[in-house]
């Protein structure tokens, strides 16, 4: 299959501004060269086109809901495109409200073809804000809501409908949750391997547990926010949280979802170049993304 690279260079739905920059920032990192390293074929899409940033407040409970609701209709139409061709989209944002739009044309494609889906979210955060709840406004704060449909229709039904049942995705690497949003989380029953979680079991007990009935039949989409991993290690995000994925556990991670074979779609968000160090933080993405398609140390067995 050919991966597909898209940008989507936006920051519309963070209040921190720079994750716009992120898509030349893994460009610049090498994304293509080193994906094409692993001897796959990849074609970079360019970048989708929309609104600026207006850095409005919030209104109703939302910042940029029309910018963010025009960024996302981009981005559901070449995810579909994509995955119609029979290519991998690798979506490189841009901020994580993205998502919903990479996610719902995941979730039309799967619907279409009776294909199972599993989503692996990662993330220092929840997502699962709603506009009652948020205490920001951010809708990069929601997607994760919005997916399992609550939020504005513009969003929670791109598709014509609710893009994801609770069963269908799982949240790895949660240290912070605003305090109603824990009550979402709790109501819809989702999937949740928080850094406790992870602590106490361990990574590779983790990935068996959420990769579990993951078989040649399903869709698996990664969902990363580079905000997961520890921000000693990942600087370069505007919405740090101390008490991250190490490099090692994230590793570990992605060469396990490598081995599932399952891969069929990603998104790479939330990496935040204005506060990087000589791009590092789009280096360690690159990096990951090696492991997530496959390098590894040795021969692998077959
Ligand atoms: N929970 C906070 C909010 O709703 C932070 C969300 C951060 N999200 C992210 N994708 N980095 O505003
Ligand atoms: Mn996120
Ligand atoms: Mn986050
Ligand atoms: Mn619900």
């Amino acid at each position: 299959t050919t991966v597909t690279l898209i940008g989507a260079p936006t920051d519309v739905g963070a209040s921190v501004l720079g994750a716009s920059m992120g898509p030349d920032a893994l460009r610049i990192a090498g994304i293509a060269r080193a994906l094409r390293g692993l001897g796959l074929q990849v074609q970079d899409a360019g970048n989708l086109h929309g609104p600026g940033n207006p850095q409005a407040l919030p209104q109703d409970g939302f910042r940029h809901l029309d910018e963010v609701v025009h960024w996302n209709r981009a981005v559901f139409d070449a995810g579909a495109a994509a995955l119609a061709r029979g290519e991998l989209p690798l979506l490189m944002g841009g901020d994580h409200c993205l998502a919903i739009g990479s996610i719902s044309a995941v979730a039309a494609h799967c619907r279409a073809r009776g294909k199972r889906l599993k989503v692996l979210w990662f993330d220092a955060h929840a997502d699962a804000n709603t506009p009652e709840t948020s205490p920001s406004g951010n809708i990069h704060g929601m997607p994760v809501a919005c997916l399992l449909g609550h939020g504005p229709h513009a969003l929670s039904q791109l598709t014509g409908g609710t893009a994801l049942a609770a069963g269908e995705i799982a949240l790895i690497g949660v240290r912070s949750v605003d305090p109603v949003e824990k009550r979402f989380v709790a109501e819809h029953g989702i999937e949740v391997y928080d850094m406790r979680t992870i602590d106490e079991l361990g990574m590779r007990a983790v990935m068996q547990a959420a990769l579990e009935g993951v078989d040649g039949d399903t869709h698996l989409h990664v969902s990363f926010d580079m905000d997961a991993m520890d921000p000693s290690v990942a600087p370069g995000v505007g919405t740090d949280v101390r008490g991250g994925l190490t490099y090692r556990e994230t590793q570990l991670c992605m060469e396990m979802l490598a081995d599932c074979g399952c891969l069929a779609s990603a998104d790479l968000v939330e990496l935040n170049p204005a506060l990087d160090v000589r791009n590092q933080t789009a280096e360690l993405a690159v990096d990951l993304l090696e492991s997530l398609f496959g390098k590894s140390t040795l021969m692998r067995p077959r």
